[in-house]
């Protein structure tokens, strides 16, 4: 094909993705409510969700008409600030140790990247029309397995996703932990965009109401919790507070379930703790890249690092705010078996 041939295709084809990504918008502003959102931007009830546009555009429309998932596919879920960043780094790290060892430090690809640059989000960052130029990413030129990341709710994935026999680690956190997490976030947040700090009062307020980023916090859970229940092979679910007090445990669930387990010899060979330690909250949240960059959304990769511990909410929240969380999140999760 000619060179001028080639151009020519490419216009019409980014042309057509810009007419897409219009008609997205319009769908957002035309048919869905739509608040101001914790951001400052715009947040629009999609499918039941909250999705701040500020965040991911209209990413999440984008990723379910274009996407197509493949077996090997590995996905690893969550509700923003469950822990992400961490099973990013752990899940990058397993399934990219024989090329890049855990021990190979300065020079492995997370001490130069943040996990959410090197596990792209679907929606947030690659189908992302604030932040790609409003074109459709061409995901089949990405080699086998292919690792991505969503906050999408479990009801919302491309029907390909749940269908391909791929397989979805998510991972979830006790609800007060996560809440508090969150306030903090939406503040850094805030406080780049030159806003005034969110109450702690409002910020419970608004999670209540389901509210917060991909809320209701409780049905996000619950789905992903129940498609655990009923196809333990394709999605393994796990809980942040479970992972800190035995990470080699779960680390080990992961690389099996990722279908990379360590052998013999590698757990000999202690690539099971050179993991946990390169993707440790100290080691991660001291590195250069974590204190002065920037993702590829344009948030602070130090925002992404906090505390890193299980019940510093209990530091934050009045006896009467948690006695409401936990009747909320008791009523939600009743009969689910599910504790958080
Ligand atoms: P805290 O705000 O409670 O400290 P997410 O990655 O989904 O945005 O979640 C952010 C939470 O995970 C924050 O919790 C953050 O400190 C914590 N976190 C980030 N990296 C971590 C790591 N390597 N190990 C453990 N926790 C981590």
């Amino acid at each position: 094909m000619s060179f001028a041939l080639k151009s020519r295709e490419e216009e019409e084809e980014k042309d057509d993705d810009e007419k897409i990504y219009k008609r997205y918008i319009e769908i957002v502003a035309t048919t869905l409510p739509t608040i101001e959102g914790w951001s400052g931007k715009p947040s629009y009830q999609y499918q039941g969700f909250w999705h701040n546009s500020g965040a991911s555009g209209v990413g999440p429309l984008a990723f379910q008409d274009h996407f197509k998932a493949r077996p090997s596919d590995i996905f690893l879920a969550s509700i923003p600030k469950c822990g992400s960043t961490w099973l990013k780094s752990l899940a990058f790290a397993v399934m990219n140790r024989k090329s890049h060892p855990p021990s190979a430090q300065p020079q492995h690809p997370l001490c130069i990247l943040n996990s959410h640059d090197l596990v792209p989000g679907l929606e947030g960052m690659l189908y992302n029309n604030n932040l790609n130029g409003s074109r459709i990413p061409n995901l089949d030129i990405l080699p086998s397995p292919r690792l991505f990341s969503t906050h999408m709710p479990y009801t919302s994935l491309p029907q390909s996703v749940t269908l391909s026999g791929s397989r979805i680690v998510y991972i979830c956190r006790n609800t007060n932990d996560n809440l508090v997490s969150w306030w903090h976030f939406i503040n850094k947040v805030r406080s780049n965009n030159s806003l005034e700090p969110v109450k702690l009062e409002e910020a419970i307020e608004l999670f209540c109401k389901g509210m917060s980023s991909l809320g209701p916090f409780w049905e996000h859970v619950l789905a992903y919790w129940k498609a655990s229940l009923e196809r333990p092979q394709n999605v393994l679910f796990l809980k942040y507070d479970e992972m800190i007090a035995e990470p080699a445990l779960h680390l080990k669930r992961i690389a099996e379930f990722m279908g990379c387990p360590f052998s013999s010899m590698e757990e000999k060979e202690e690539v099971v703790d050179q993991i946990i330690k390169l993707c440790s909250f100290e080691n991660l949240s001291n590195l250069a890249v974590n204190k002065t960059d920037k993702n590829g959304t344009g948030i602070p990769n130090s925002a992404f690092f906090r505390q890193g511990k299980v019940g510093d909410s209990a530091n934050y929240l009045t006896t009467e705010m948690m006695e409401q969380l936990d009747r909320i999140t008791m009523q939600k999760l009743h009969g689910s078996g599910l504790i958080l």
